[in-house]
């Protein structure tokens, strides 16, 4: 009986709690979420499990907070997937988590298409195997007219390469005469950029408790809100993102104004 009355009480509030984020402050919901789902491993090992059922567990979370966010009229939700780092980590882990991405569409396009959602990737794709290509551009190509939220994965993505990458071209436009070095202005510089289609996150959440970017946007996050929780990424929940947004919504934000 306790844990009805729980269970209910917890549902209720988060009912409120979405009423509240959705009616009367639709005109703050962030456009754009950035997350970076930390936690999977820490998840696993605490079960005792294999690593890779931590990013199993993670990728229906992935779902289930797509869902939400595209409710809640969220207009991006960026997710990393992938970073150029992560390529360090042993071959049966890293072979897995390339194959996520066909699992995860394989299961949940039809859904995500239902739902109006687009699915775009950034990231170098030059060194992702060909099925992780392959149902990444299938998906982008089957969900291109959606008008909804746009699932955006970072995957084999890191900041650094992705601003080094965009200096050069920068650099080559100038030397050709596309350009001349006086306009480069941050908007300029923004468009070489493979965030150049949307704006940048308002808010960015990172979960199990490491505060860090690890090379996560750093030129596309310096307005951003941060949220932290020590929640594992497997355990994040609806719940959790409403927690977010709401703590979104009473921020104050200046961009460096008064
Ligand atoms: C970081 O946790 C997580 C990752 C490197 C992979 C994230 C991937 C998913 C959540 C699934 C992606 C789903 C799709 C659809 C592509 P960690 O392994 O570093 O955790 P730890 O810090 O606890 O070891």
């Amino acid at each position: 009986m306790l844990n009805k009355i729980n269970l209910w009480k917890k549902s209720s509030n988060s009912s409120t709690l979405r009423d509240r984020i959705v009616n009367t402050k639709q005109h703050s919901i962030p456009s754009h979420i950035a997350i970076i789902m930390d936690g999977n491993g820490r998840w696993a090992k605490r079960r005792a499990l294999p690593r890779i059922a931590g990013h199993h567990e993670g990728m229906k979370v992935v779902r289930k907070i797509t869902k939400l966010a595209n409710q809640l009229g969220v207009k991006v939700l960026t997710l990393y997937a992938f970073s150029t780092e992560n390529w360090k980590r042993p071959k049966s882990e890293v072979d897995y988590l390339m194959k996520l991405p066909e699992e995860f569409l394989g299961t949940f396009l039809p859904e995500l298409i239902e739902e109006n959602v687009q699915v775009k990737m950034m990231g170098n794709k030059e060194q992702l195997p060909t099925y992780t290509l392959n149902a990444i551009e299938k998906a982008m190509v089957d969900t291109k007219d959606n008008t909804g939220l746009v699932l955006n994965f970072a995957l084999n993505y890191g900041s650094r390469v992705e601003i080094l990458e965009a200096v050069k071209h920068v650099l080559n436009d100038c030397k050709s005469g596309i350009m001349n070095e006086n306009e480069i202005t941050e908007d300029v510089f923004s468009s070489y950029l493979m965030t150049s289609e949307f704006n940048d996150p308002d808010l960015l959440i990172r979960t199990s408790g490491e505060i860090r970017l690890s090379n996560f946007m750093l030129w596309q996050l310096a307005y951003s809100e941060f949220w932290f929780t020590d929640t594992l990424w497997p355990d994040f929940n609806e719940e959790d993102l409403l927690d977010a947004v709401d703590a979104y919504q009473s921020r104050q934000r200046r961009f460096g104004g008064v």
